[in-house]
């Protein structure tokens, strides 16, 4: 299989694994901000990311091709506002989306079907995550000081 591709793929392994890390910082940022409902969501999207990252271990090892992990840039830790974080998100997840759509050309310019075939997934999921922060940042931009709204809100998101 090309090397270039399964390296890519490696390089998205590691990149999952950031986006939980992330998450996890906006996490622990929503906990010391006393939203409940957005620490779990955070917490929730750091799972998920995790889950991503394991669907592209598994394939590697199934193709023979040994998954390196790589150190981890720390991620930012304070935003000034809840907002504020939701939109690092959101431009977190378009780079995703980006990176994702590279690994497809690659495969297609490279020929190599079944990795093309596997990142089909990948590209349907950007969809609902860009989709998912884009409705949360619609709701904080129109809650905007308004506690009553963001309390609202957190708690819809507890229900995750
Ligand atoms: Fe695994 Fe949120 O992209």
């Amino acid at each position: 299989m090309s090397e270039k591709v399964l390296e890519k793929l490696n390089e998205q392994l590691n990149f999952e694994y950031l986006s939980a890390w992330s998450y996890k910082a906006m996490e622990i940022f929503a906990a010391d901000y006393d939203l409940k409902g957005f620490e779990h969501w955070f917490a929730k999207q750091a799972q998920e990311e995790v889950e991503h990252a394991e669907k592209m271990k598994a394939f590697l090892l199934e193709v023979d091709y040994k998954p390196t992990l790589t150190d981890i840039k720390a991620p930012k830790n304070d935003f000034s506002t809840i907002e504020e974080a939701v939109k690092e998100a959101c431009e977190h997840e378009k780079e995703v989306t980006r990176r994702i759509n590279e690994i497809a050309k690659l495969a297609y310019d490279e020929d190599e079907r079944r990795v093309f075939s596997f990142i089909q997934w990948y590209i349907d999921e950007q969809v609902e995550e860009e989709d998912n922060f884009r409705y949360l940042l619609t709701r904080l931009e129109r809650a905007k000081d308004n506690w009553g709204a963001l309390y609202i809100l957190d708690s819809e998101l507890s229900r995750r």
